[in-house]
């Protein structure tokens, strides 16, 4: 049992999930009732990221998929996309310092091509700087779409196939992880046990199908900026009030 301090109460947890998946949804109607730019609310988001990454880790969470950006948010305005694409270079300046040392790993999934050179550099030296570190995973789901990384899996596997390395037989559940990007995680970890999604939408917007079959879903209306340790906590302990049962009795 895990006994952590909120600010009203005590809080017990019986259970920590091992992998926790977020929808960082909300930033830009956090910043628009300030009466500031959309960008405005991604920053204040890169902040709380930091602190739920941060709170992640000491609970003792194994990994943290963070939905950064989809392949669908190219179609928002030019300049808010060239924001968004600058954030990992101000991420790596500013947060990951502090995040190498509290001995957290950096990873990323997503089509990497199609990203800027700026963003993908700033990825790839927090990438390099952490690749040692035994923590947290944080894995950034950049340029991510779920039917994409499945569609890619499926060409793969078929281009397998017609070069004999494969045959249709040995095709299991199992293999088409294995040719998805969270195999890049470790096995046991692959899949969320939990899904966090802010700011009222309950949906899943392309973002880790085939992972999430049996994951537990927790929705909040809080915006993604006001998301932090306590309503991490708050979801946490939501999660230890579910039975999980995988398809069993
Ligand atoms: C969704 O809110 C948020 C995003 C599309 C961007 C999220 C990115 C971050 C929090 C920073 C990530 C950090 C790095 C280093 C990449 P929204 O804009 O859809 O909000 P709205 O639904 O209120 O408009």
């Amino acid at each position: 049992m895990f006994t952590f301090k909120r600010k009203k109460q005590d809080v017990k947890l019986a259970k920590i999930p091992n992998h926790i998946a977020i929808i960082m949804d909300g930033n830009g109607r956090w910043a628009k009732k300030r009466m500031k730019p959309r960008v405005f609310g991604h920053k204040a988001g890169m902040d709380a990221l930091q602190e739920v990454t941060i709170a992640a880790s000491d609970l003792g969470v194994k990994v943290l998929t963070v939905y950064a950006f989809s392949t669908e948010n190219w179609s928002r305005p030019q300049d808010e996309v060239k924001f968004i694409m600058n954030l990992p270079v101000e991420f790596f300046d500013k947060y990951v310092p502090e995040l190498h040392k509290n001995n957290v790993r950096i990873v990323v999934i997503g089509d990497k091509e199609g990203l800027p050179k700026p963003t993908l550099d700033a990825l790839e030296r927090a990438r390099e700087l952490t690749k040692h570190n035994s923590g947290l995973i944080l894995n950034f789901a950049l340029n991510y779409g779920g039917r994409a990384e499945i569609t890619n899996a499926v060409k793969l596997i078929a281009q397998d196939v017609l070069d004999a390395r494969l045959n249709p037989g040995d095709i299991t559940e199992d293999l088409i992880a294995a040719y998805l990007m969270t195999d890049s995680l470790p096995y046991l970890y692959r899949d969320p046990d939990l899904i966090i999604r802010t700011s009222g939408e309950m949906r899943l917007s392309n973002f880790l199908p085939w992972q999430s079959a049996y994951s537990e879903f927790y929705f909040t209306e809080v915006l993604w900026p006001d998301f932090d340790r306590e309503a991490l906590l708050l979801a946490i302990e939501e999660f230890n009030h579910r039975h999980r049962r995988f398809g069993g009795v």
